[in-house]
């Protein structure tokens, strides 16, 4: 067994973990990241596109967003499309300025990775078996394999950064946590092809045969997602049943103009809300994912585990300085407090947007008004964009 110290261990080097590690690093906070996988199986998972001006932020201080600044694509509205017409939401009209950037998860996440190796700083990747003991008292530590070697890393603080089937809330006692969860009926097919987006915005589309959302990476890479069942596989849906499907599901302009091609990836995510409550057991603190999951419709995962990072890095620094617990005893609360924000908002788009297996004639109706009235009442649409944008932290 080879033994070291280390002032923080984070589990994970997803953007939580590798936006915290960075955050960490600027504040003069030694922190080792260890990965289960290997760094290419990292950077290959297509995930999130859509960045809050509060994660750019994050990004910025953690000096992180050259390339975003450069490459992203800002945008100032979105469009909903249902009976046949595109309505545009004018986000930044309606939240005074504000805007989102579309810029792939692998990108910010590759950016990280090249900043965290251009710093000195530490990544296990490929670690297996890690488990976090004894957060409950004031010596955590870690242990995991690596190269065919035991390790054991001494430390104060281990952070669970580790997503949705990490070990880290896997580790805490039942009886410590609450778990609030919605299963949703359907998942999301996904594709991305090198092809120019159909629309210069992104459009969400609410259809009889189901959601469509029309995304992109950049002004030649597309990201489109169709909704479909959860018993779905992927293996049956040739790019050609893909395109087909979400054509038909799209204004008849946008279906004649789309531009199609080969995917160069497709896969399938299942849809669920998920909360676990608290974020902090003594010496373990819980961020992002491996907290709480949200579907994907209100483009909010990725930017609930910058603003995690944000409420967590501030509660480390305060540890650190004082070395008191008082610091991290306000973490959780504070997180929270602004994950259930998003976790209604992500739920309320989801019901908003899809069509429900179990819906009837009457649930089919109400959708109906609430979309009608979205697109023209200044009220209902402030608030959609004042959710979509971010809400502050
Ligand atoms: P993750 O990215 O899951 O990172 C966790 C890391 O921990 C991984 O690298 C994993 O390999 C590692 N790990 C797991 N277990 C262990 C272990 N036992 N030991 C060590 N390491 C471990 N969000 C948005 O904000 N906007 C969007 O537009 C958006 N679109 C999405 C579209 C899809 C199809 C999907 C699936 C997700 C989308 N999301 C979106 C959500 C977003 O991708 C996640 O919320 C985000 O990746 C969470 O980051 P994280 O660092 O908390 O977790
Ligand atoms: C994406 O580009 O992958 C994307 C965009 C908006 C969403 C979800 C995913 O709501």
């Amino acid at each position: 067994m080879v033994a070291r110290r280390v002032q923080v261990v984070i589990i994970g080097s997803g953007p939580a973990g590798l936006i915290l590690g960075q955050l960490l690093h600027h504040s003069g906070i030694e922190a080792v990241i260890l990965e289960r996988r290997s760094q290419a199986y990292v950077l290959g998972r297509i995930r999130a596109g859509v960045i809050e001006q509060g994660a750019v932020d994050m990004l910025e201080r953690a000096k992180c967003a050259r390339r975003l600044h450069a490459e992203g694509l800002v945008h100032g509205g979105i469009k909903l499309a249902f009976g046949g017409r595109r309505h545009r939401i004018d986000l930044a009209g309606l939240s005074d300025g504000k805007h989102v950037t579309v810029y792939g998860q692998t990108e910010v996440t590759r950016d990280l990775m090249e900043a965290r190796l251009a710093v000195g700083a530490e990544t296990v990747y490929a670690a297996e078996d890690v488990a976090p003991h004894d957060f409950d008292g004031d010596h955590p530590y870690v242990t995991y394999r690596s190269d065919g070697g035991e390790h054991r890393l001494d430390c104060d603080i281990i952070t669970g950064c580790d997503g949705f089937h990490g070990v880290s809330r896997g580790s805490v006692p039942r009886a410590a946590i609450t778990t609030y969860e919605r299963v949703y009926p359907f998942g999301w097919l996904g594709v991305l092809a090198d092809v120019p987006p159909v629309d210069d915005e992104i459009i969400y589309a609410n259809h009889r045969k189901g959601f469509a959302l029309c995304s992109m990476r950049s002004l030649t890479r597309s990201r489109y997602y169709v909704q479909v069942g959860r018993e779905e596989r992927v293996e049956d849906w040739s790019d050609q049943r893909f395109w087909d499907e979400l054509r038909s599901r799209l204004d008849r302009q946008a279906a004649e103009t789309m531009i199609i091609g080969p995917s160069i990836e497709k896969s399938i995510a299942p849809l669920r809300s998920f909360v676990a409550e608290p974020l902090r057991f003594g010496r373990l603190l819980l961020a992002g994912d491996a907290a709480h999951i949200v579907p994907p419709t209100g483009a909010k995962g990725l930017n609930l585990a910058a603003s995690d990072v944000y409420y967590l890095h501030e509660a480390l620094v305060g540890f650190f300085a004082g070395r008191s617990d008082k610091a991290l005893g306000v973490y959780s609360a504070r997180a929270l407090a602004r994950v259930w924000n998003a976790v209604r908002f992500s739920w309320w788009m989801t019901g908003l947007m899809h069509r429900f297996p179990e819906a009837g004639a009457f649930d089919q109706k109400i959708q109906e008004a609430e979309l009608a009235y979205l697109v023209t009442s200044t009220a209902a649409s402030t608030a959609l964009a004042e959710n979509y944008v971010g809400l502050p932290f």
